[in-house]
């Protein structure tokens, strides 16, 4: 299943700002199928894990003091090329550089307020999924449960 998953999560701020219902859709149109989703918010310590490729980055702190600020909406998608085509979606992670109609250029406020997470590779998005979901919270199309 390797390059047709990827994960994404809808930040804090996007949450608070109720633009939940606007990026699903945005994901649906874009013909992303939803194989897990859950509405969580995660400790400090899942946190640190989570973003751990970013720990000695002069931002990682903020970083982790901002997606425990909230709920997040997290996802696995299925489509063909999903990494690459979420990060199309999204945008780049600086809104103020995102293409116009992109998720960030709509509803993110910075840099470090940016909507959404999207994995950038095939290894990060199926060690993401791991993180958040279990094999019998991923479903197929038909929906039974996903194998592992
Ligand atoms: P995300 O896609 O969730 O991956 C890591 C996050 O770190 C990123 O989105 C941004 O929110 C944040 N980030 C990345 N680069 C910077 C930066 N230069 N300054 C502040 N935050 C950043």
């Amino acid at each position: 299943m390797s390059g047709n998953i990827t994960f994404t999560m809808i930040k804090p701020g996007a949450v608070k700002n109720e633009h939940i219902g606007h990026i699903l859709i945005m994901i649906n149109n874009a013909g992303f199928r939803i194989v897990a989703m859950k509405y969580v918010k995660l400790r400090t310590a899942q946190a640190e894990v989570f973003y751990s490729i970013h720990k000695d980055k002069p931002f990682y702190r903020d970083l982790i003091k901002f997606i425990v600020s909230g709920p997040v909406v997290a996802a696995i998608l299925e489509k063909e090329n999903a990494v690459k085509d979420l990060r199309k979606l999204i945008g780049t992670t600086d809104p103020t550089k995102a293409e116009e109609g992109t998720i960030r250029k709509l509803f993110a406020k910075s840099i470090e307020h940016n909507a959404v997470h999207g994995s950038d590779s095939d290894e990060n998005a199926i060690r993401e999924c791991n993180f958040f979901f279990s094999y019998n919270e991923r479903f197929s199309k038909d929906g039974s449960c996903m194998s592992a």
